[in-house]
């Protein structure tokens, strides 16, 4: 025991100090500089301490606590440096510098391996960009799926209506044809010819009520002729005109040599007056309606815009609905969207509403300028 103590610290050698002459300047440059970097060595596997503890998540934790033993012993090396200036602890100052020589060697070798490894972890931008990127495919998924349940909806809407108003369209043949059979075997005079001249002028509208709801369920009978756009404007301009009234003013803006569509006359004429009526409503205090039509490809892009109220996002998402309508009992039926979006579907068209609260709304018609495949059928 004595021995060892002697071989590590009292060495019976002149400590180190005696080197240098005892000289003061000599001595605390020495000590001051030793004692900086011991100080800020040991500062070093606190910091590191302190951050594994909270990280519980790092990656190849040993290596840190591996690093900090070095970090540890090379500051324990510059206050032994300090010691033997004053305690001729040479042996000491060796055993521990054999020791940093262990450590450092340790995990200078066991560094590299894990260099790849390293390299190969996401870096904090990566995660970002990674992280983005499923957000905004989230918020993509999130959209389609609106988008194909509306669809699903409107599919659902369109079976269910398009089967009622055939079996009611026929029952109504029924009955107008009896009705018309009565009164025309009614005698001139007869006092009940006016019930059933009533009766057959409500057959007469219900009939149009179902052409709408048939029109909806892409299940009304067409007939698909090439047709002029401007021709059909200015055949229902004075209609036109004289639904809007006069505080609203109809600005119309067709394309010069604008191509022929493929649509049913009655159909586009109806959404036409549809639109421009719902466009009037939108504008109680007078406005502008503008009838725009452009040739974009293989579709005519036609639309009717008013300054009116708009839509809010609910009543964007339903006003195609049948039925759907935000007007008072008696002045909306809620079929006239429906009869455009069902007509425009029909042809193989699309129908596109852009609407904002107290601006206005857009409504869009791509219509064709062939028939499609599925549509000739229907012409035919
Ligand atoms: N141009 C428009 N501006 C504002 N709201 C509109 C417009 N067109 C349609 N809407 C909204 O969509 C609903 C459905 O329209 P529609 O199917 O034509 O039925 P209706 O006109 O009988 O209410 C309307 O009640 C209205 O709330
Ligand atoms: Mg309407």
């Amino acid at each position: 025991m004595n021995e060892l103590r002697r071989w590590l610290i009292e060495t019976g050698m002149p400590p180190h100090g005696y080197c240098l002459l005892w000289q003061p300047d000599l001595l605390a440059l020495h000590v001051i500089s030793d004692a900086v970097i011991g100080l800020a060595y040991f500062s070093i596997p606190i910091a590191l301490a302190v951050y594994l503890r909270r990280r519980r998540d790092t990656h190849f934790t040993w290596v840190v606590w591996l690093f900090a033993a070095f970090i540890l012993a090379c500051g324990t090396t510059h206050f032994l440096s300090i010691l033997v200036l004053w305690v001729p602890a040479y042996g000491l100052e060796g055993v521990v510098k054999a020791l940093t020589a262990g450590i450092s060697i340790a995990t200078a070798i066991l560094i590299w391996p894990l260099l790849p490894k390293a390299l190969a972890l996401p870096s904090p931008a990566q995660l970002q960009r990674l992280n983005d990127q499923l957000l905004k495919e989230a918020e993509e998924r999130a959209a389609v799926e609106g988008q194909l349940r509306q669809a699903q909806k409107m599919e659902a809407l369109g079976q269910l209506t398009g089967g009622i108003a055939h079996d009611f369209n026929n029952l109504l043949m029924i009955v107008s044809g009896n009705v018309e059979r009565a009164l025309r075997h009614a005698p001139e005079q007869a006092p009940e010819r006016r019930n059933l001249e009533n009766a057959l002028t409500a057959t007469t509208r219900a009939g149009q009520l179902t052409e709408q709801l048939l029109a909806f369920a892409r299940k009304g009978s067409l007939l698909l002729i090439s047709q002029d756009i401007g021709d059909i404007i200015r055949g229902v301009h004075d209609l036109l005109a004289r639904a809007a009234g006069e505080r609203i003013a109809i600005e119309v803006a067709l394309a010069e040599d604008l191509p022929p569509v493929v649509v049913d006359r009655n159909q586009l004429e109806n959404a036409v007056l549809n639109l421009l009526i719902n466009a009037r409503d939108a504008m109680p205090g007078g406005g502008v309606i503008r009838i725009v039509g452009e040739d974009v490809g293989p579709e005519v892009k036609f639309s009717i815009s008013d300054t009116g109220t708009g839509m809010d996002a609910q009543t964007l998402e339903r006003a195609t609905e049948p039925f759907f309508t935000t007007k008072p009992v008696g002045s909306g039926s809620g079929l006239g969207l429906s009869q455009v979006y069902g007509f425009v579907d029909q042809i193989g068209g699309r129908m596109e509403i852009v609407s904002e609260p107290g601006t206005g709304t857009v409504v869009t018609l791509y219509l064709p300028k062939e028939a499609g495949p599925d549509v000739a059928h229907i012409a035919g």
